[in-house]
């Protein structure tokens, strides 16, 4: 499994760097649930389908098209992800592995993770947006289970600055910059597919959580791992069950992810433009 995984890796970055033909992206984004718009902001974009490049994840859930785009953003180069696969989808962690791993290896330096969640308190509301601080994960599972591909990191990965603190400094003035408010907070990720139960959302809420979700701890495993910086956030599409009288559905996640879009796009715009300027200041 290993050595294949790892070929897979090798060859969808040699992809993925052929197709960004000189450019030198340091920044991947992955775009949860609704929030794909960010790649037609884009200029001079190329894009690779999922499909092309070996052990990426094949998509089924509407609202994912699988594409990376590379283009330039804020004034710099950016991957963006158009898509990924959750854990209630599959059992099997290694495509996300060999996305994630692929953008590394294309010369990808910062993983900055979007997701549509659930909100746990009453002052974070619909369409706004949630700077990921830490997680929770409550998936009952870990992408690192099993043997350890060595050649990618180490078998204990410390997590204490999962997501990482300096990032989120840059996000806090790119958000000022681009007015769009930004929220704070921990998120939980559940497995899904269920949305959670309101007996569910009042043990998050108990445990310490602001948002719950059925992506990105995974990812932002992988990525510290390998050794990639996180940073992210949370599109708010919904009150936690029973904190509101709304009924939940992938329907209205998308509806509610559209509507906070602008503000989204324009945070993770000024954010690039934020890291750009601080690496020419260095
Ligand atoms: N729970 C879990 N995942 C979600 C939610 C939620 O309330 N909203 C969007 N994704």
């Amino acid at each position: 499994m290993t050595s294949s995984h790892a070929d897979n890796v090798a060859q969808s970055a040699a992809k993925i760097r052929t197709a960004a033909a000189g450019r030198r992206p340091r920044i991947a984004v992955i775009l949860g649930s609704g929030l794909g718009g960010l790649a037609d902001r884009l200029e001079n974009a190329v894009s690779v389908p999922y499909a092309d490049l070996p052990g990426f994840p094949t998509l089924t859930v509407q609202g994912h098209s699988g594409e990376v785009m590379i283009g330039t953003l804020g004034g710099a180069d950016v991957i963006a992800l158009k898509g990924r696969k959750h854990f209630y989808e599959t059992d099997d962690p290694t495509p996300l592995k060999t996305m994630i791993r692929a953008v590394k290896a294309a010369g990808a330096e910062i993983l900055f993770i979007s997701n549509a969640a659930g909100s746990l308190r009453a002052d974070i509301k619909v369409s706004e947006l949630m700077m990921i601080t830490d997680h929770i994960n409550f998936m009952g599972l870990s992408p690192l289970a099993g043997a350890n591909d060595e050649e990618f990191g180490p078998r204990f990965v410390p997590m204490s600055d999962a997501w990482d603190t300096g990032l989120q400094q840059q996000l806090r003035a790119a958000a000022q910059k681009s007015g769009a408010p930004l929220h704070e907070g921990v998120y939980m990720a559940f497995r899904g597919p269920t949305f959670e139960t309101p007996a569910e959302i009042r043990m998050a809420i108990a445990m310490g959580a602001q948002a719950v979700g059925m992506s990105s701890v995974p990812d932002c495993i992988i990525a510290r791992h390998c050794g990639l910086r996180v940073v992210g956030c949370s599109m708010i599409t919904n009150m936690g069950a029973g904190l509101s009288d709304e009924k939940l559905s992938h329907a209205h996640t998308l509806e509610n992810a559209g509507r906070g879009a602008a503000h989204f796009e324009a945070l993770v715009e000024a954010f690039v433009r934020e890291v750009a300027a601080q690496d020419a200041a260095a």
